[in-house]
């Protein structure tokens, strides 16, 4: 798949496809404790099980954002920026790409889960216009923490 690039404010915004794993899965490993593996992402790619947006800076990946589409509702699956590249608007700026997409296709309603210490996330969420719309316990199998599930009518 070749790269779309769409500059988001000062962001260069990019849609990844399989040949990015391994950036995705090096940057993914600086982000998260548990990680998908090569073929997960390969097999979601190609079957466009779900998309992602990434975020390059000084030629090297620095943020993305997993996200899934069904009908007319987006959820979003995983954020992550590089801890170097953080407080820079990079979060923001994919979410706001995914959002503007969104718009486009005319899917209706954005959702996603957070965990609920994720003070970060949810600052960033809420700046957006998510709402919190339910809690699942003892969602996320590592920590045992409870899940906040967040609504957004786009
Ligand atoms: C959450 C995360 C993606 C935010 O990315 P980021 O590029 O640093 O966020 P941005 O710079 O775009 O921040 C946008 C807004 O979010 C909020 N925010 C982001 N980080 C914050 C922090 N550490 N504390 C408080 N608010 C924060 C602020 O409102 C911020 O706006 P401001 O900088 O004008 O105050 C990043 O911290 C991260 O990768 N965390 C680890 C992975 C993770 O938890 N992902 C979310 C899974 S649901």
């Amino acid at each position: 798949m070749k790269s779309i690039e769409v500059i988001t404010g000062d962001h260069n915004i990019i849609e990844l496809g399989t040949e990015h794993i391994s950036q995705l899965r090096a940057l993914e490993s600086t982000c998260f404790e548990y990680h998908w593996t090569e073929e997960q992402f390969r097999l979601g790619l190609e079957r466009k099980a779900f998309y992602v947006l990434g975020c390059e800076e000084e030629g090297m990946l620095v943020g993305y954002l997993a996200y899934s589409i069904i009908l007319e509702e987006m959820e979003v699956l995983n954020l992550g920026v590089h801890p170097d590249f953080r407080r820079r608007g990079i979060g923001k700026a994919l979410m706001l790409k995914l959002l503007r997409k969104c718009r486009e296709m005319e899917i209706k309603r954005g959702l996603l889960d957070v965990k609920e210490t994720n003070h970060p996330a949810i600052a960033l969420y809420e700046s957006l216009g998510f709402r919190k719309v339910g809690i699942r316990k003892n969602y996320y199998p590592d920590t045992r923490e409870d899940a906040h599930l967040y609504d957004l009518e786009i």
